[in-house]
């Protein structure tokens, strides 16, 4: 069903602006869908690598006020310093955006020094102290509230998630970022009612709001977000109720990272018509990352410090033929590309120590772009004076290579 357009307020659903090729998309699927929102939320992740200004440009035309949203910022888990940095180089970001507020999550990339295939719930029992001293740093630099969003639990610890919160704002004054799905996905997972929730929403309105898709892990059988599917009905349920009881000030859909126009609009406006009518650590992360991030069943021993794209290159052994090689430096070029290291680079040259073989990942710089991969190039694009990552070297740059 599509809505005809509105031509007086603005609305209160916009698509999650995920990405550079999305922008053109998601603008046409707002105007396809009538909607007009108010606040567009911009998932900062895939912007970082820009200059603030010109991603100010970008995303004038959507008219709205923009909120940042962050995933690997690792606020809670860096060290002093580099937290330091982030906030700094975020700090020139709010200054350029002026962002109504900037939201991220209380969640970890790392266990042991193993960075892991999805971020971990965090040890509420433990934390408080050292995240509310670090909530406070985020906010004095930034001047406005950080929302955070919450977990979507698949373990026992997800129990305390709603009194771990309601302590933090009270100590902090921060604010929190409901996601639907999220909160949707714990419950079905078995480890927090969302009824628990209801003293803080109730406290929290108008309410910052996610909704997303209900998914199923492929090798675990947990219930999982899934952002790339359409929206589920569970989900819209869900939303109806939320808003039935409760101020809402902005609904971001972030089934919108895969969606073409079409679909998106559909789903857009499905939202908004549905509101205008009415303790044990788990383990499987670890097994995941193995899989899909260190392209192996073992944990690589040592695990020497490392960026996230390595990943892949870190677990090869000396007898990796060619074809392993080729995929892991591909593999690591996909991580790079996604950005998890917040790199403002735009440009990764990788070559092998052991073969005449290299690669380029060239980043999105503009509206519309998409990244690009060129390789394998049979050749050795780089040398022993460049920087290394057991047997290869690699160059992080702000140049093109197809120019
Ligand atoms: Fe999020
Ligand atoms: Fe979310």
């Amino acid at each position: 069903m599509i809505i005809s357009p509105v031509s007086d307020a603005t609305t209160l659903v916009s698509p999650s602006l995920n990405n550079l090729a999305g922008l053109p998309v998601y603008r046409r699927a707002l105007a396809r869908a009538g909607l007009r929102p108010r606040v567009v939320e911009l998932f900062w992740d895939n912007f970082c690598h820009l200059e603030p200004y010109a991603v100010r440009e970008m995303v004038a035309p959507f008219g709205a006020r923009v909120v940042l949203h962050i995933s690997n910022s690792r606020f809670i888990e860096t060290s002093q310093l580099a937290f330091d940095a982030y906030l700094t180089r975020m700090r020139a970001w709010v200054d350029a955006l002026d962002p109504a507020f900037v939201s991220d999550h209380l969640y970890q990339f790392t266990l042991d020094g193993l960075y892991c295939d999805a971020p971990l719930e965090i040890d509420y029992e433990r934390s408080l102290d050292h995240v509310a001293a670090r909530v406070a740093t985020y906010q004095a630099r930034l001047d406005r509230p950080l929302y955070l969003e919450n977990y979507a639990s698949t373990c026992p610890r997800g129990a305390s998630q709603p009194a771990f919160l309601a302590a933090l704002i009270a100590r902090t004054g921060c604010r929190l970022l409901w996601d639907v799905t999220n909160a949707l996905v714990a419950e079905l997972n078995g480890r927090c009612d969302l009824r628990a929730w209801a003293p803080l929403l109730a406290a929290q309105q108008p309410l910052a709001v996610h909704v997303s898709e209900v998914g199923r892990d492929r090798l675990d059988g947990d219930f999982r977000v899934d952002p790339h599917g359409a929206l589920d009905r569970s989900s819209l349920h869900a939303l109806v109720a939320l808003a039935r009881d409760h101020a809402i000030d902005h609904i971001v859909y972030e089934g919108s990272i895969t969606s073409e126009e079409g679909a998106l609009a559909t789903d857009l406006s499905e939202i908004h018509g549905a509101l205008e009518r009415p303790l044990r650590p788990d383990v499987r992360p670890i097994a995941r990352a193995l899989r899909r991030r260190y392209l192996t069943e073992h944990a690589p021993q040592p695990v020497e410090p490392h960026a996230i794209w390595q990943a892949p290159l870190v677990g090869m052994t000396d007898a990796a033929d060619r074809e392993e090689i080729e995929a892991r430096m591909r593999r690591a070029g996909e991580m790079w590309l996604e950005n998890h290291d917040l790199s403002p680079r735009s440009l990764l040259v990788l070559t092998s120590r052991d073969l005449p073989l290299s690669f380029g990942f060239q980043r999105a710089r503009a509206a519309g772009e998409t990244p690009k991969t060129i390789g394998p190039v049979p050749d050795r694009l780089l040398s022993e004076a460049d920087d290394a990552i057991y047997r290869f070297w690699f160059s992080e740059l702000n140049e093109t290579l197809d120019g």
